[in-house]
């Protein structure tokens, strides 16, 4: 990872609004809690380390950050995303032709959205961290929009460790030491042929994460369980698990844990996907909508 000159554990929001405003870069919170725009940052050539490090202490504070107006090449979006780490494809969303690296997020390929194929379209308006359904889950998305509707496809985004924070005191008891199960045929298997999900199945065996997660750079305790891909709390009475997740599940819907970002063409978002879930919202068909990210590896979750 590339070297940080300003630490989460130093961030001071005034020393960080000077020191960007000092480069004309301007960062403007979206809620007291989550989200911020950022203006003033030039995406297409290489950042400087100054730069780097405001963009990412803004990421690691505001937890989503959107970036309007920047029409990067494939090759910067690539760049852009390898400062926070290794990027990595996914096994079921197609990709851009010649680039491995950036996903293709729209309802189906080669599908039209009419009333008989519009459930598969649904797929990202449900509330989910993504690829949790792996060992290590990727610490962060840049998700870059291309093609718009007319109207609608907002995306939520909801602050994980405020809903952590604000779950009552025996509840966080009684979870902070269980483990769930996240499963990646539980979403992804509704998309692909019987025969692709039993490959799936091979290929991504259900793993086991903390209910509670800590965040490894800032230290915040962060609810990790999501509707997309948690399929069970372990070792408990299946009827409790049941209960526990709808209730935990529920926690994400609270709207003051949330930021809603509205799009324009060539908007950038990039977040941080240990401490958020998002949902993109579905009131747009049938038009159509393509965004493009670039996703980067992460480590195996920890408590
Ligand atoms: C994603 C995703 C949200 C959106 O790219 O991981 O869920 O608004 N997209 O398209
Ligand atoms: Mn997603």
């Amino acid at each position: 990872m590339a070297s940080l000159p300003l630490s989460p554990e130093e961030l001071d929001l005034k020393e960080l609004g000077d020191r960007a405003a000092g480069r004309g870069i301007a960062i403007r919170p979206l809620t007291a809690g989550i989200g911020a725009e950022i203006r003033g940052l030039d995406l297409e050539n290489p950042l400087s380390p100054e730069d780097w490090g405001i963009l990412r202490a803004a990421w690691l504070r505001w937890k989503v950050v959107l970036i309007r107006d920047t029409d990067i090449s494939h090759e910067a979006h690539i760049r852009l995303g390898r400062l926070f780490g290794e990027l990595e494809g996914h096994p079921v969303i197609p990709h851009v032709p010649g680039h491995p690296e950036i996903l293709s997020i729209r309802g189906v390929e080669g599908v039209k959205p009419t009333p008989e194929t519009i459930e598969g379209f649904r797929a990202y308006n449900k509330w989910h961290t993504d690829v949790t359904f792996r060992q290590k889950p990727s610490i962060a998305s840049l998700l870059r929009a291309r093609l718009l509707p007319p109207v609608g496809g907002d995306t939520l985004f909801a602050d994980t460790a405020a809903a952590w924070r604000g779950l009552p005191d025996a509840v966080k008891e009684r979870i902070e030491t269980l483990d769930a199960e996240h499963d990646i045929v539980r979403s992804f298997g509704g998309r692909v042929t019987e025969e692709r999900r039993e490959q799936l199945r091979r290929d991504f065996p259900a793993v086991r994460h903390p209910v509670v997660r800590r965040h490894p750079e800032t230290g915040e305790k962060i609810l990790y369980v999501n509707y997309t891909f948690t399929s069970r709390i372990l070792d408990i009475d299946p009827s409790e698990s049941e209960q526990l997740l709808r209730l935990l599940f529920d926690r994400i819907k609270v709207p003051e844990y949330q930021v809603r970002l509205s799009w324009t063409p060539n908007a950038i978002a990039i977040w941080d996907n240990r401490s958020t879930q998002h949902y993109a919202v579905g009131d747009y068909f049938p038009a159509d909508r393509v965004l493009e990210r670039v996703t980067v590896s992460g480590d195996v979750v920890s408590r």
